[in-house]
């Protein structure tokens, strides 16, 4: 199994407690309504990597909305991460502009790297991808995404 991203808040990591706290800070900061959801979870990724389940709690807690609610809705967008990313993986749009772009040979060529994921609404930009440190790139070629594979 790949390793988990370094970057990404691990709740075993040494400084679990700091980067928790960083998140609720930076989810506390937004006023207390219910159109701040989806700002409270770019806030808690930004800053975590990801959304652990103590993420999703906080921001309900904060915008005092049923946990159920927040993590339904965490659930209906594709560029919010409810895994912890993996070290060296590369995560492939299969939308359907991606599809259509050839995303099935980027997945070829990331090989055992490549992830799968759903539309990140830059279809103009097909095919995406996106490294383990979510940096983005568009109108990707199998030869540009193997160059990447190796050169790490
Ligand atoms: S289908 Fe890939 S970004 Fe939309």
């Amino acid at each position: 199994m790949p390793a988990p991203h370094l970057d990404a808040y691990a709740p075993d990591a040494p400084d679990a407690a700091e980067r928790l706290q960083s998140a609720r800070d930076a989810v506390a900061a937004l006023p207390v309504r219910r159109d701040q959801l989806l700002p409270a979870f770019q806030a808690a990724q930004h800053a975590l990597g990801w959304l652990p389940r103590e993420a999703i709690e906080h921001v309900a807690s904060h915008l005092r909305l049923p946990v159920s609610e927040v993590y339904a809705t965490a659930t209906a967008y594709s560029e919010l991460r409810l895994e912890r990313p993996e070290a060296g993986a590369w995560y492939v749009c299969t939308g359907v502009a991606c599809d259509l772009a050839g995303s099935d040979a980027l997945i070829e060529a990331a090989g055992t790297h490549a992830r799968r994921i759903d539309c990140q609404f830059l279809c103009a930009l097909a095919p995406v991808v996106h490294d383990d440190a979510e940096r983005l790139y568009g109108r990707v070629t199998p030869d540009d995404l193997r160059a990447q594979v190796d050169a790490r």
